[in-house]
């Protein structure tokens, strides 16, 4: 059993079986995603309707949440919303008894959300990764279930700016005022950094200088020049990246030098 992702809408449809031991046997491959949500012993889905008498202070920032439009097909046929539940298993058992015991809490575990965002799971079992299948860190750090675009602060289609901030509560020395900025960082720490994980060390985007050509180009007026902001670089013997080779350490900004050295 599965929901079923459909793109027009943006809406979840569990259809056809009843029953949810046949998880596992009949996972539908949307477009993006597999879609298991979490099951709980006994219990069915009531629908997100359900929770607003309790959790007011949750289901009122809900309705615009990237994750409010999880559908299943209801008794009567109709699509039910079934959102909360798709994170925190069937409900009936807990609008009951409203004790924990009835009820799933991923807190810190990214176990829930990765059953429906396999993609994301390949990515944090590469290399270099952010400590989060170890639970160091969780994945609503950054992402917040109930509210807004599951990308925090707006994320990665809104300002930039915001998801860097998102960032920069636990790395404020590469996320601060500097002198002399770097402008990349205008465009984001996702320019650079693939916030999930990376086959590259410091889960950089791209190895070696290619991280940097990625918006200056190698533009080569002569055959001998090799132009990088205005300078030319052609005869340089680089031992390194652009950054370790005793050239433009201050990736992220520079306090003392415009040309992002030391
Ligand atoms: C009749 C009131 C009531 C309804 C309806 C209700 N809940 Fe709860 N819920 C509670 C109470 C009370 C607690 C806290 C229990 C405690 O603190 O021991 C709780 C706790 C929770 C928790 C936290 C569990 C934990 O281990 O920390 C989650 C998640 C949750 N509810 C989800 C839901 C969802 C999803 C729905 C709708 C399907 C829902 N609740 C409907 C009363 C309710
Ligand atoms: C995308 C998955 C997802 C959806 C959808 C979702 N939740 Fe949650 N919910 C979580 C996670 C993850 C946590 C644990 C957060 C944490 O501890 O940092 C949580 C925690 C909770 C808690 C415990 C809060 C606390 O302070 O202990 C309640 C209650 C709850 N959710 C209710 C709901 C209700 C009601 C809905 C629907 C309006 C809902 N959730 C939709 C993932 C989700
Ligand atoms: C029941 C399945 C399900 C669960 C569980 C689930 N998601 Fe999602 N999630 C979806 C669907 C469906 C979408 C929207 C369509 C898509 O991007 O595939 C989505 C979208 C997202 C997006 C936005 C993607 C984009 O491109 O804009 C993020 C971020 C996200 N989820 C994170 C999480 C996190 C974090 C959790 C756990 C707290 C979680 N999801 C749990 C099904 C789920
Ligand atoms: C360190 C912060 C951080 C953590 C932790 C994190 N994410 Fe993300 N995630 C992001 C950012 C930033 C983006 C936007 C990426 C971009 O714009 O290139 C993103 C994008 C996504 C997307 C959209 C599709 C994609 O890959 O671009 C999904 C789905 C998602 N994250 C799910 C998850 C899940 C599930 C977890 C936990 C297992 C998680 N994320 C943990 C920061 C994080
Ligand atoms: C909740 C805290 C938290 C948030 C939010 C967070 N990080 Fe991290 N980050 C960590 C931790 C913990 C590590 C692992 C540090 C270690 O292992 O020494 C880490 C490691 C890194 C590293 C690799 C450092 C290394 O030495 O390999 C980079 C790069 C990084 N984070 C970038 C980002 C970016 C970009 C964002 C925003 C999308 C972000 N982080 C958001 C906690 C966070
Ligand atoms: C122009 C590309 C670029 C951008 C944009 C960028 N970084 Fe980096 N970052 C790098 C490079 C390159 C390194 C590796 C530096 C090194 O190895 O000395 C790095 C290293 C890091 C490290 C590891 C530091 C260490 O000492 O190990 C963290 C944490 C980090 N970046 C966070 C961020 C955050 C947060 C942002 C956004 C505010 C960001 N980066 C934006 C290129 C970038
Ligand atoms: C996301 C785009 C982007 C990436 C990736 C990027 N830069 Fe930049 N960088 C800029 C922009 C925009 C400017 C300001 C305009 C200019 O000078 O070209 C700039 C300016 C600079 C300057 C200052 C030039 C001067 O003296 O005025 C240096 C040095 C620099 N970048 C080095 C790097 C290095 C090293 C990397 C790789 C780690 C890198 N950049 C990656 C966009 C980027």
């Amino acid at each position: 059993m599965a929901f079923r992702f459909r793109p027009p809408s943006n809406a979840l449809l569990f259809g056809l079986v009843a029953g949810w031991s046949a998880l596992l046997v009949s996972c539908v491959i949307t477009q993006r995603s597999i879609l298991m949500p979490p099951q709980i012993a006994g219990a069915t889905f009531v629908g997100s309707d359900s929770c607003v008498k309790c959790h007011a202070n949750i289901t009122s920032g809900f309705h615009d949440a990237t994750h409010a439009r999880l559908e299943l097909k209801g008794d009567d046929g109709k699509p039910k919303n079934v959102s909360c539940e798709s994170c925190h298993g069937g409900g009936s058992l807990h609008v009951r008894a409203g004790t924990r015991e009835t009820i799933l809490n991923p807190k810190v575990s990214p176990d829930t959300c990765l059953q429906c965002h396999p993609n994301t799971r390949a990515e944090f079992n590469l290399p270099h990764t952010h400590p989060v299948l170890s639970g160091k860190i969780a994945c609503t750090h950054c992402h917040d279930p109930h509210q807004g675009e599951a990308l925090k602060d707006g994320g990665a289609r809104a300002l930039v700016a915001q998801t860097n901030a998102t960032c920069a509560k636990c790395h404020p020395a590469q996320s601060g005022h500097h002198t002399f900025a770097h402008e990349a960082m205008r465009e984001g720490c996702v320019s650079c950094h693939s916030p999930h994980g990376s086959v590259n060390d410091k889960m950089l985007k791209a190895r070696g200088n290619a991280l940097c050509y990625q918006c200056h180009f190698q533009n080569q007026t002569a055959d001998t020049a090799i132009i990088h902001g205005g300078v030319n670089h052609a005869g340089n013997v680089i031992r390194g990246t652009c950054w370790s080779a005793g050239c433009h350490e201050a990736v992220h900004g520079s306090n003392v030098n415009s040309s992002l050295r030391y």
